[in-house]
């Protein structure tokens, strides 16, 4: 039996008059989280010196408790600021030789392929791009990216949820592909909360973000690393860690820095198993599944027959012709937040343009209604 859990907008300190359907993007902090955040930060100015003497201590409580949440071995599991930089430390410790490839798929966030692009500049590499139709199965993702692999492959980038399309990609089956000859990096930005154990599909390198769903402060993210690369993993920034030979260790130590939100994040996992996540995450689903339906409606478009869609985010044409400039989309976001008290976001795919819409707990249906309401008079 499914019980009906009611939205708690309560427990995060979001401005009410506003409807806030993007939670995909930057995320939001329960109060909790908050409260206890201002609380250490007024422990480390009471005496900055105690505090980081106990800063070490503490990291590794948080680090196994954000292990556990993810359901994987602590000590392949490191802290880093964000997925962009998860993805940049592994880019920098596979081997990427001169007139080799790194494959990564046309639903890659803009700036994991600038990071490809980076390293491949560098070393006398490129990049390819596959491109997987919005609306392909797992057998057809998995048969297209498998047909760009060859002998010149580097590796493999992939995301597990991707953030134009919202698209739950199978990592599973792309790590059997890749066979343990090219390594695979795979971006799970938004997959902590979204997916249960995601960071278990056998990748070479997974990351993803806290600060996204499971609603932890921001710049609070993980980084796993499967055995064979642990000794050769290093963080982006070098500091008195360099030479420690645990993986987690290493990257704990970033010199002066704030360590609060690291500190803080798993009193948002709490706040999570106190609404009841798993249950509450397939209610979202169906909420978002008829946010979704009535905005779609109220613009007289449709919504895009995704075969594994992200449990939280959808996807809605808008009714415009071609995808807009990004100055075209910012505008728009900037209306819809000014005029309409909407904080939504826009992405481009494939020649069309669609608002992705969120759900988080805060959410309830009334606040598609109203912006199925409001949005027809901006466009
Ligand atoms: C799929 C994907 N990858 C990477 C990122 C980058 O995350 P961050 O800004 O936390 O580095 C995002 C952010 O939205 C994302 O959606």
């Amino acid at each position: 039996m499914v019980t009906l859990l009611n939205p708690r907008p309560d427990l995060w300190t979001l401005e009410p008059e506003v409807l806030h359907l993007n939670h995909g993007s930057y995320g939001a902090v329960p109060r909790r989280t908050q409260e206890l955040m201002a609380r250490l930060r007024t422990e480390a100015d009471a005496n900055p010196m105690v505090w980081f003497r106990s800063v070490a201590d503490r990291l590794t409580t948080s680090r196994l408790e954000l292990a556990g949440f993810l359901g994987t071995d602590p000590a392949g599991f490191a802290l880093v600021p964000n997925a962009s930089a998860g993805v940049t430390a592994a880019l920098a410790t596979i081997p990427i030789p001169a007139g080799s490839r790194i494959v990564l798929t046309n639903h890659a966030y803009g700036a994991v392929r600038y990071a490809a692009e980076r390293f491949c500049r560098a070393r006398g590499a490129e990049i390819v791009v596959v491109d997987i139709p919005l609306e392909a199965d797992d057998d057809t993702v998995v048969a297209t990216i498998s047909a760009a692999l060859d002998e010149r492959t580097a590796g493999l980038i992939v995301d597990q949820i991707s953030s134009a399309t919202a698209m739950v990609f199978p990592i599973r089956r792309l790590v059997e592909a890749c066979g343990g000859r090219i390594p695979v990096i795979v971006d799970g930005a938004h997959a902590p909360a979204l997916l249960d154990a995601p960071a278990e599909d056998g990748a070479d390198f997974w990351t993803g973000n806290f600060h996204k769903w499971p609603a932890a402060p921001r710049g609070t993210a993980g980084l796993v690393v499967a055995e064979k690369w642990r000794t050769a993993t290093m963080p982006l920034i070098v500091s008195w860690s360099e030479y420690d030979e645990r993986l987690p260790e290493r990257f704990d130590m970033q010199g002066t820095y704030d360590y609060v939100p690291w500190i803080a994040a798993p009193e948002s996992v709490r706040v999570l198993a106190e609404l009841q996540w798993p249950e509450r995450r397939t209610q979202l689903s169906g909420l978002i599944d008829e946010g979704a339906r009535v905005l779609a409606k109220a613009l007289g478009t449709g919504i895009p027959d995704i075969a594994s869609p992200a449990a939280t985010m959808r996807l809605v044409e808008l009714p415009f012709s071609g995808v807009a400039t990004p100055g075209e989309a910012e505008s728009v976001k900037i209306r819809a937040s000014r005029e309409l008290k909407a904080e939504i976001t826009l992405t481009g795919f494939d020649g069309r343009t669609y608002i992705r819409l969120s759900a988080h707990a805060y959410n309830s249906l009334h606040d598609y209604e109203v912006l199925a309401e409001r949005l027809p008079t901006l466009l």
